[in-house]
């Protein structure tokens, strides 16, 4: 396995919303869209090229990074691939010498957060999300 810096396709990252169940059909063109968008990819392959998982972190390359799209297909988990990704992630966010590095771990995944480094906000300041028009 390896971890490659260049985007995955926009086929791959539509399939990877699938797997992860974050979106049903994914709209081809928002997806490449969003592959071509300015984010940092580190995207896990096997020998054979085939994707086994991704990570992406949107940044300002001085204060701030969001580390989003942590999927591994179901297939590779518990192997330590989603934390070689973050390791990668990680230590980019470190060689940047970001000030504040932040990520919104889904229902269960704290401790695999923590484990890597990262500590909870206190409840004061909850993750706020914007809410769809109408
Ligand atoms: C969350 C997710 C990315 C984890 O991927 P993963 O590749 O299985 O993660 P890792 O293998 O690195 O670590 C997962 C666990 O397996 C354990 N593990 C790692 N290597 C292992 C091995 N060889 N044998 C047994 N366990 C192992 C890790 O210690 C870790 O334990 P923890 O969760 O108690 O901390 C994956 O489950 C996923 O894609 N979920 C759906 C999308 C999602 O929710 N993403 C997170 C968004 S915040």
């Amino acid at each position: 396995m390896k971890i490659e810096r260049t985007p995955p396709s926009a086929d791959e990252l539509a399939n990877m919303y699938q797997i992860a169940g974050w979106i049903d059909d994914p709209n081809p063109d928002k997806m490449l869209k969003s592959v071509n968008s300015g984010s940092e990819w580190f995207v896990a392959r096997d020998l054979d090229e085939i994707i086994v998982g991704i990570g992406r972190l949107i940044t300002d390359y001085v204060r701030y990074g969001f580390i989003i799209d942590v999927i591994v297909k179901e297939e590779h988990r518990k192997k330590g691939v989603a934390t070689s990704i973050m390791q990668a992630v990680i230590a980019e966010c470190r060689r940047l010498d970001l000030d504040s590095v932040n990520l919104w771990p889904s229902e269960g995944k704290m401790p695999f957060y923590e484990g890597l480094g990262f500590y909870s906000l206190p409840a004061t300041q909850p993750h706020m999300k914007l809410r769809p028009e109408n």
